[in-house]
């Protein structure tokens, strides 16, 4: 397994589209342990691929609070969406930024397993937020763009001001 670099937003790359994938082999598979290394080392409780600049739709997450329960999902689909539910949210590609987005408050997503199989799965709270989530980040979307563009700029001058700071 290998740690990979995560992209920091305003990174252009954090907006691409991802690629449906095709097959679910081997390099699915260790691209799926790479990502869950990177992921706990964080630490986070999601990653999607665009994430680590691999632009396919696999995204992975683990919302337990003992990491022992990761879920990978291949080529993710909202099937059905119901209700509404703010939550505070963070993202490993936006460090040290929290904010309020309103998503679904549960959703049916189909998708494959890392055998290619193809599994229903339904969820509310976290575990919904979080797959809406990142199924935005393959789409080449990032949290923040949920946001009013007053808010958004304010984050980019204290991510800049930051990676200032750091460098
Ligand atoms: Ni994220």
């Amino acid at each position: 397994m290998a740690l990979l670099p995560i992209l920091r937003y305003p990174d252009p790359r954090l907006h691409k589209k991802a690629a449906l994938v095709s097959r679910v082999d081997d390099s699915i598979r260790k691209l799926i342990m790479d990502m869950a290394e990177t992921m706990y080392e964080a630490p986070g409780i999601g990653l999607a691929a665009t994430q680590v600049d691999v632009h396919k739709r696999v995204i992975i997450i683990d919302v337990s609070e003992d990491k022992s329960a990761l879920l990978a999902l291949i080529n993710p689909e909202i099937l059905e969406r119901s209700g509404e539910q703010v939550c505070e949210e963070g993202c490993l590609s936006v460090p040290g930024i929290y904010e309020k987005v309103t998503r679904s408050e549960r959703v049916k997503v189909r998708a494959l397993d890392p055998q290619g199989k193809s599994f229903t799965l339904e969820a509310e709270g976290l575990l919904a937020v979080c797959v809406q989530h990142e199924i935005d980040h393959l789409e080449g979307k990032v949290f923040v763009e949920h946001l009013s563009l007053l808010k958004q700029g304010r984050i980019k001058a204290k991510l800049a001001k930051q990676a200032r700071i750091t460098a």
